[in-house]
């Protein structure tokens, strides 16, 4: 039997639904959070006269067809003395980024993402490179702590939105209230202190007159694109804060031939097996690329469009290994199904590591 190995964390909703719909169609999920599978396994990589390999005697790794590379977290040290942990900790690392980044020749199956793809698609710069590239168009913007630069852009483009490389969540110790950094939207009136600026780079970018938002999951050969507005009307200058209000609408849509094949130029150029794109479309019709997002969050579309098949999607391209499956790959596996399921409530109820991205605040 085929296996899938999927690197995620514990907790991961979107690992758990996933291993839950490979075994539902008798596919087995390996799922570690790192390459240390475990206090009796055994990994080594070899190199030799018959070159590089990889074995482990927790699995078989010829089996394995597909690497789900979700999110492999950096292995702990095993149970050693406390002084020795820092030492093992770091030569555990070392050992994983060796084995993920020999990708084929550590495990010879489709990755999902390749971790060399993966870490370049992270970079929002390589990513606007790359659309640049293939013809996608896409708001001006800049990174900058640069005051000046950032007055400039905002003379030409009259408004501006301002987002930060990295989401930063902090939460307050008087009211346990959880606070995250969001995108905002600049005009005329607003203060950009030079010194404040100086202190932080931030991206600055050319807010778009939005009619909707689009947000296309590409799954190996397949897109799934949706757009998300508010049913009052208009759009919201972030949906994501609005993913569950009563007030947000979504719906498929079928993208103009040539975005269509301008994204697939996107994926391809970025060796990207999987992404969550996001895209803007003005009220002429113009569609933006704002970035890809090459581990995104793809479930909450089937969440809200039932008919939109992305759990057996991803479920069968794992299974199949390839990037070109058929749907009917795997059973008829569906994302509210595992949300109902017994699994679910215990991925719910298992302990989480703390979020490494939440800082406090008195
Ligand atoms: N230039 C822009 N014009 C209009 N809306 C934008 C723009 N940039 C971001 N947004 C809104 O903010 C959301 C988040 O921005 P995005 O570029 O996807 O960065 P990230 O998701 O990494 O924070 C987008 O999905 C979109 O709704
Ligand atoms: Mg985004």
């Amino acid at each position: 039997m085929q296996q899938v190995l999927i690197f995620a964390p514990t907790g991961d909703a979107h690992a758990g639904a996933i291993a839950w719909a490979l075994e539902a169609s008798g596919v087995e999920a390996l799922w570690t959070p790192s390459t240390r599978l475990g206090a009796q396994a055994r990994g080594s990589l070899m190199a030799d006269a018959d070159g590089i390999r990889a074995h482990s005697n927790a699995c078989d790794l010829s089996r394995i067809g597909a690497v789900w590379h979700r999110a492999p977290e950096l292995p702990g040290a095993a149970a050693t003395m406390p002084e020795d942990r820092e030492f093992a900790a770091r030569q555990w690392q070392g050992f994983q980024s060796n084995a993920l980044a020999l990708e084929q020749s550590f495990v010879d199956a489709l990755w999902v993402n390749r971790p060399a793809a993966a870490e370049a698609a992270e970079n929002k710069w390589v990513q606007l490179r790359a659309a640049h590239a293939v013809g996608l168009r896409f708001p001006e913007a800049i990174a900058s702590n640069d005051a000046a630069e950032v007055r400039a852009l905002l003379r030409r483009c009259g408004r501006l939105v301002f987002k930060q490389f990295h989401t930063y969540m902090w939460q307050s110790r008087s009211s346990g209230e959880l606070r995250s950094s969001d995108v905002v939207l600049l005009d005329a009136q607003s203060e950009l202190p030079e010194a404040a600026i100086a202190v932080c780079p931030g991206i600055y970018q050319r807010y778009i007159d939005k009619a909707y938002d689009v947000r296309v999951s590409v799954i190996g050969d397949r897109l799934f694109p949706v757009r998300l507005l508010r049913r009052g009307g208009g759009a919201y200058v972030d949906w994501r804060p609005h993913i569950r209000d009563e007030d947000l609408l979504a719906e498929p849509i079928e993208l103009p031939v040539a975005v269509e094949a301008r994204l697939r130029a996107l994926m391809a150029r970025l060796d990207l097996v999987l992404g969550c794109i996001d895209l803007v479309v003005d009220h002429a019709g113009e569609m933006y690329f704002l970035e890809v997002n090459q581990q995104g969050q793809f479930l909450f579309v089937e969440e809200l469009l039932p008919q939109l098949p992305l759990l057996r999607a991803m479920t069968s391209m794992l299974a199949s290994g390839r990037r070109d499956y058929a749907l009917d790959a795997v059973a008829d596996v569906r994302f509210a199904t595992y949300v109902r399921s017994e699994r679910y409530r215990h991925l719910l109820a298992a302990p989480r590591a703390a979020n490494p991205a939440l800082v406090y605040e008195s």
